[in-house]
């Protein structure tokens, strides 16, 4: 089964579909295939990749509903190695239905532990900014939770209850989940940024991941013109901090697959 991380935070505009595509991305320059999952009825990841998700045929909520399969609704991006389940308006409903199912929870899992997509080295699951049961499912699919938060005090404010879900999920339907918390849009010329993160690495010595990543304009004109920041702005700050962050999991990844051995 590929390498599951799952970008989830209850805040908004945290920066969760940002990493979702820039992390994928630099993976897959890496040689790692990496399968991108959108899971929020937005559709901003589908969109962020240049695709239009009103327009997509398939998506997650085909292969929720056991129409379809992970393998047959993905497509390829214009990354080689990067390929899309997208998002479409289907999944506006999807949640209504899966709580009406018993035992949706382990769904997702069980579409990434077929073996037409066991060739995918990872799979990032983007989920929308809300507790609810596709945030459960891709929680319960998931080796790592990886938590985006800005230094600002409403981001803080909400990892409790961002955690708190994770604590559940461990509980319930996936006692193999953990979790890292990334900074994310860094602005140290102030005192508020550098404060919050002091205060975030006392409060989560282990959790909290060595890589950054700073403001950098760079990735909303890279969402604009669909395409990741690694193509859209190969040697940008930001595509210099997403490598860091790739490597920093793959080392993570590495060590929990050999510890699990
Ligand atoms: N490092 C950054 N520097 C500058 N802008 C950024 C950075 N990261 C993300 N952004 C911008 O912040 C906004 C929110 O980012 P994004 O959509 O990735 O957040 P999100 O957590 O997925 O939001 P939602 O919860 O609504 O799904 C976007 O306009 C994005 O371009
Ligand atoms: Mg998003």
């Amino acid at each position: 089964m590929p390498f599951t991380i799952a970008l989830w935070h209850q805040k908004g505009g945290v920066a969760k579909t940002t990493t979702a595509i820039s992390l994928g991305a630099c993976f897959a320059e890496r040689g790692h295939e990496t399968l991108l999952i959108d899971l929020d009825p937005q559709g901003n990841l589908t969109s962020g990749l240049g695709f239009d998700p009103e327009q997509a045929r398939g998506s997650a909520a085909d292969v929720l509903l056991g129409n379809d399969t992970l393998a047959t609704v993905s497509r390829e991006t214009c990354l080689p190695g990067l390929d899309l389940a997208p998002s479409n308006p289907d999944m506006v409903t999807l949640p209504r239905w899966l709580h009406l199912r018993e035992k949706y929870e382990p769904l997702l899992r069980q579409a990434l532990a077929r073996p037409e997509v066991a060739h995918y080295r990872v799979a990032i699951l983007d989920c929308p900014p809300m507790l609810g049961p596709l945030t459960v499912a891709a929680l319960t699919a998931a080796d790592l939770a990886l938590i985006p938060t800005q230094c600002e005090y409403f981001s803080v404010q909400t990892l409790a209850n961002s955690l708190d879900l994770v604590q559940l999920v461990r509980g319930r339907t996936n006692p193999r989940l953990a979790y890292r918390i990334l900074v994310t849009m860094f602005d140290g010329r102030g005192l508020l940024h550098s404060r919050i993160l002091a205060q975030l690495q006392g409060v989560f010595p282990d959790a909290l991941l060595q890589s950054m990543i700073g403001v950098d304009s760079k990735l909303r004109e890279s969402q604009l013109a669909g395409r990741p920041i690694t193509l859209h702005a190969n040697s940008s700050r930001a595509a210099q901090q997403y490598r860091q962050l790739a490597e920093e999991l793959l080392t993570y990844a590495q060590r929990s697959v050999q510890e699990a051995a």
